[in-house]
């Protein structure tokens, strides 16, 4: 089992099991409703946009109409703790999603969110997505500082703001640099 760890700025330190990111199989769609439950309070209130309980989560991640979601995932440990999580908007040609990223409160602030929507951005591209947008509350820094790092074009719509991705346009971002000691 692994050990959670939360100490200020540190990528992985030696002894620390690192991520092992990946799509999940249709089969392990189940694993999102587990990894959300295990989101605290304020963690869900920003994935969701308002303070969602348990039966909120498990009738969201029941919402099985349309096309299946595509989840990237970070496993550690063989557990799942993060995940990008993309909707489709439109399922006709041309496709959109909607991106949501979640990471369990004790592997927060580490790089696991900026690596997932790295990964979701080529997610998205394999998937023929053109555009791709990310919702959050105002105050959800860390969620725009990713977006920003990936080039989203933002609006404000009523509080929330809008972060817009091309995935398929030219010159898109797949790195992020991170303002953060290496
Ligand atoms: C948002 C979330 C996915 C980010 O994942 P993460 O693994 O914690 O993020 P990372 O460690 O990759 O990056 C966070 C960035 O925000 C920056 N950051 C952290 N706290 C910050 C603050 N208070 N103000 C500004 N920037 C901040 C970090 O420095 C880092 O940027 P850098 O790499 O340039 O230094 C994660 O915190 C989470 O799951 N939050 C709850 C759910 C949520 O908000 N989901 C988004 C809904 S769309």
């Amino acid at each position: 089992m692994t050990e959670p760890l939360k100490v200020i700025s540190p990528r992985f330190l030696p002894g620390f099991l690192p991520p092992v990111y990946r799509e999940l199989a249709p089969k392990e769609q189940d694993a999102l409703l587990l990894h959300l439950l295990r989101l605290g309070p304020l963690s869900r209130h920003m994935r969701f946009g308002y303070p969602a309980g348990d039966g909120t989560i498990e009738r969201y991640c029941n919402n099985r109409h349309g096309r299946a979601p595509v989840l990237c995932g970070a496993f550690i440990g063989g557990e799942l703790r993060g995940v990008a999580e993309l909707r489709f908007i439109s399922e006709k040609w041309p496709y959109s999603a909607e991106i949501a990223l979640s990471v369990e409160d004790e592997w927060q602030d580490m790089g696991i969110g900026t690596e997932l929507m790295s990964r979701a951005l080529r997610a998205a591209r394999l998937h023929h997505i053109s555009v791709l947008e990310v919702n959050c509350l105002p105050e959800n820094t860390r969620m725009r500082r990713i977006a920003d790092k990936y080039g989203a074009a933002f609006s404000h719509q009523t509080g929330l703001i809008k972060g817009v991705f091309e995935p398929l346009g030219p010159g898109y971002a797949l790195s992020a640099a991170s303002t953060r000691q290496q």
